[in-house]
């Protein structure tokens, strides 16, 4: 007897066709996995035996060849072992039910549990796209690969209640789609708790605005992780294809949940600076997604940013510029994307205090120099704009002057996304931060004053043409900021200020 039952494989972030043949003839009592299986599938073997002895089915008698199709693709994983299993029920007969246009996918417990996979996700949306209509897969599941439009997900806890249906006695209803409890709740956080340090949020606000990536300095406790953990309170609200796309990503790395089976907020990923190289750019032997990919659509936030090895700071740098990050292994290479915004934190020198205006900094010129040198020059360019927090003042601390809600910046910030989004929708990318090079010539458009300063800064500051880009791109959401298609020169100006603090602490 032969079957043939449809499942799903994953590389990467793209899932394809899998097919498990199942032929049982007769002979020699005999079970063995084919098509380049690896060992968690090979091991499948015995958790299907025993899931299947353990609710009381009898195992098919004699010679069981499964084969997984294509055989040239590499299968990892451990999923597998419900399509193994239905293909066995199948084949001896036990399956009334039409399951032509159904996939499985699922791991198995020994007792019949059908427990969580990693990839529901994207193994959804590739099974719509090839047009099976019902999608079996671990009930816990569920929820996230609900999603998907135009297929039915069928949750399944354990063996029992899936042979029930299968065998037409019983039925399972499928998935329905809800928005995830936790994401509607507030953030516990808010903009206005920050009192003073108007310049340090107005910055924020640009970056968020723009999807710049920023960074901070400034003396121990002047405020910067707490604005900076204050940053998903205003950042624009993704849209559906940015929730899918990231969704994907988190569902590779399992880190979905019933509770929170959509990514409906921009991630934000504050890695501690311990942080292995493997940890933040992805790896493992079937290499899952890193922190890096994990912000993608968000904010990847890095406090403390000299404490990072150099390893970890270098690994990041080509990534950031491309938006994708390829994980090589000996037997595959995997590309996630990992379109971020860069946010990080730093003291200015070992004791913090250089250029604090009141304290003293105890450090040596070489001590500030080598501290400040951890950050590579490629990486500092990294970052579109520079900022400096200053310790806040006592007034300021005393006062009740907090300022805005996060609420209020979040619906400016929400207007100006909506700006870019709509001219950057031919494009490929969709915030200004994210501008090709001949994008920014062709979007970026100044008047006469505005380019005269331009010019002028660009030879007094001796810029790159790099920074230059930069500054224009910056222009570009500032000008957005307040409805106007034209670059002027306060828009120019105010650009050119998030630039210079480079040279204040790089310039030798
Ligand atoms: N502007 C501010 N408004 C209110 N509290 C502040 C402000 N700046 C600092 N603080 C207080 O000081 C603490 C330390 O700030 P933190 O963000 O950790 O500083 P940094 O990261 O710059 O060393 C915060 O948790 C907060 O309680
Ligand atoms: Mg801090």
């Amino acid at each position: 007897m032969f079957v043939a039952i449809k499942s799903m494989g994953l590389l990467g972030l793209d899932a394809f066709p899998v097919v498990v043949e199942t032929d049982i003839s007769f002979g020699m009592p005999f079970f063995d996995i084919i098509g380049l299986p690896d060992a968690a599938v090979k091991e499948s073997r015995e958790r299907v035996r025993a899931s299947i002895k353990n609710n009381d089915i009898d195992f098919p008698d004699g010679r069981i060849i499964v084969n997984l199709a294509p055989a040239d693709m590499k299968k990892t994983g451990s999923f597998y072992d419900l399509p193994i299993l239905v293909s066995l029920l199948s084949a001896s007969g036990k399956v009334k039910e039409d399951i032509s246009e159904s996939a499985f996918v699922g791991e198995l417990s020994l007792g019949g549990d059908i427990k969580r996979i990693r990839g529901a996700l994207p193994m959804c949306i590739a099974a719509q796209k090839m047009g099976i209509k019902r999608f079996f897969l671990p009930a816990v599941n569920a929820p996230e690969a609900a999603f998907v439009d135009g297929i039915d997900v069928i949750p399944v806890n354990n063996v029992g209640e899936l042979i029930g249906m299968l065998k037409g006695n019983a039925e399972i209803k499928p998935q329905r789609r809800s928005i995830p409890e936790s994401e509607k709740t507030a953030f516990g956080i808010d903009f206005s708790e920050v009192r003073g340090q108007f310049a340090a949020k107005r910055a924020l606000e640009i970056a968020a605005c723009g999807g710049h990536n920023i960074l901070l300095i400034g003396s121990p406790g002047a405020g910067k992780s707490m604005l900076a953990k204050r940053l998903p309170t205003i950042l624009p609200e993704m849209t559906q294809e940015e929730m899918i796309e990231t969704s994907k990503i988190h569902s590779i790395a399992g880190e979905l949940t019933p509770e929170r089976a959509l990514i409906t907020r921009r991630p934000f990923r504050s890695p501690h600076h311990t942080v292995s190289t493997a940890g933040l750019a992805g790896g493992g032997t079937i290499p899952t997604p890193g922190e890096v990919s994990l912000a993608h659509n968000g904010v990847l936030f890095l406090d403390e940013l000299p404490e990072f090895s150099r390893a970890a700071m270098e690994i990041l740098r080509q990534p950031i510029e491309d938006g994708t990050i390829t994980i090589s292994r000996a037997n595959a290479s995997l590309t996630y994307p990992c379109s971020i915004m860069l946010v990080a934190a730093m003291n200015p020198c070992p004791c913090g205090y250089f250029g604090h205006p009141t304290k003293k900094c105890t450090c040596s010129p070489q001590q500030v120099t080598k501290y400040l040198s951890k950050i590579s020059g490629p990486l500092l360019d990294r970052f579109d704009m520079h900022i400096e927090v200053p310790p806040v003042d006592f007034a300021a601390l005393a006062g009740t002057e907090g300022g805005e809600s996060s609420k209020d910046v979040r619906e400016r910030v929400n207007r100006v996304r909506r700006i870019q989004n709509e001219r950057y929708k031919d494009t490929g990318f969709s915030c200004s931060a994210k501008m090709t090079p001949g994008a920014v010539r062709r979007y970026c458009v100044m008047d006469d004053d505005a380019r005269e300063l331009v010019m002028k800064t660009f030879d007094a500051l001796g810029l790159s043409a790099r920074a230059y880009d930069k500054i224009l791109k910056i222009a570009r959401t500032i000008a957005d900021m307040s409805d106007s298609d034209i670059i002027r020169t306060e828009h120019v100006f105010e650009a050119i200020q998030y630039r210079s603090l480079d040279k204040k602490y790089w310039s030798n």
